[in-house]
């Protein structure tokens, strides 16, 4: 019987146990479901980086200031991430997922403090409803601190995984300054806020689902970090919440999804909008999505840039370190509600 499953990973349930219907513990009251049928495909922005660095660069700029005033999230192309670097790191998740069961529990854990850890849903200690996936959560920058305790299984995990990870920083800063230009702020000011960096990923694995309209791999919510950078598969499920509806993000070979985070909200003293997204899953085909969160180091001190707070438009926020946003973050569940509102400027 499904339900009563003593396995610890969505995947080893779902495929040893062969089960047929969601169990109860993954079924959302109906108000909360995710209406399959009332999705828009409507995309979001799609913005071409080759210009970045020629004369045509505020061409690219303007177009990424509008994308994350207007949407949050855009896509992007010709972003100097290899494809070959792409492949392989989709190849090495899609591998890792397949290792026999007994291999992948030796790094699960279900405590959110771990730097690398196999876990599933979003936080089985504080959440009610689980989530249908599993995932493998690194840490990334710096690389050195953080490479030894990754798995050794598949063999070459760490070298693909760890030049993927060189790859998509070189991404993120590229775009973090041009975020940063939009704004009309220093080219450098952002990048310059984060303390030593931090970049983190996760390797999300959603299997098959025998009943997708009542649950989801994960529910609406906005990423806390600066800003995310998601790798998905050919299988669709990622959606946005755009205008009171929610849009499908079809993949794109190539591209990553780019996504504004909570501390751009705060930095942009809420210019630009932390989106609210989430990951439904489908009856026939699993699906793997690798997003990189680009975030700052624990003891960066985060807050509204002094130059986009005036008379007309006060801080909305308050100071506070990443730190204390981080662990608010992970002692509760994932909510649509964001965590932000506990750092609102007193006025
Ligand atoms: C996330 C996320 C979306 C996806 O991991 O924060 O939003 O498509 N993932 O997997
Ligand atoms: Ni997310």
């Amino acid at each position: 019987m499904a339900a009563t499953s003593k396995r610890l990973l969505l995947s080893d349930l779902v495929s040893s146990d062969k089960i047929d219907k969601v169990p109860s513990n993954y079924i959302r009251p109906i108000s909360q479901r995710p209406n399959l049928r009332h999705v828009f495909h409507d995309s979001i922005p799609l913005i071409d980086l080759s210009h970045l660095y020629g004369p045509n660069r505020c061409h690219v700029v303007d177009q990424i200031g509008r994308a994350c005033r207007e949407y949050g999230f855009f896509q992007v192309k010709n972003h100097r991430v290899p494809e070959s670097t792409i492949a392989n790191m989709m190849q090495i998740a899609r591998d890792f997922f397949k290792l026999p069961e007994e291999e992948r529990l030796k790094i699960y854990t279900d405590d959110p403090t771990r730097t690398t850890r196999l876990s599933t849903s979003f936080n089985i200690r504080t959440e009610k409803i689980a989530n249908w996936r599993d995932f493998l959560r690194l840490h990334c920058h710096p690389l050195q601190d953080y490479i030894h305790e990754w798995p050794t299984n598949p063999a070459s995990f760490r070298d693909h995984v760890a030049e993927y990870c060189r790859s998509v920083r070189g991404l993120a800063l590229q775009l973090i300054e041009a975020i940063s230009e939009s704004l009309g702020l220093d080219r450098n000011y952002i990048s310059r806020q984060l303390g030593k960096h931090g970049q983190h990923m996760a390797l999300n694995y959603y299997p098959p689902c025998p009943q997708p309209d009542l649950t989801y791999g994960l529910p609406g919510h906005t990423d806390l970090n600066l800003i995310t950078i998601l790798l998905q598969d050919h299988v669709p499920g990622l959606q946005v919440l755009r205008k009171g509806h929610w849009i499908a993000v079809d993949p794109v070979p190539n591209t990553f999804i780019i996504n504004i985070g909570d501390q751009i909200q705060v930095i942009s003293n809420n210019k630009y909008k932390s989106v609210l997204h989430r990951a439904v899953v489908n009856c026939d085909e699993e699906r793997i999505s690798i997003p990189t969160f680009y975030c700052p180091s624990p003891d960066a001190v985060i807050g509204p840039a002094p130059e986009l707070v005036t008379d007309d438009e006060p801080a909305v926020y308050r100071q506070f370190t990443y730190g204390e946003c981080y662990n608010k973050f992970w002692n509760r569940g994932l909510a649509t509600e964001t965590c932000l509102d506990m750092f609102l400027a007193t006025n």
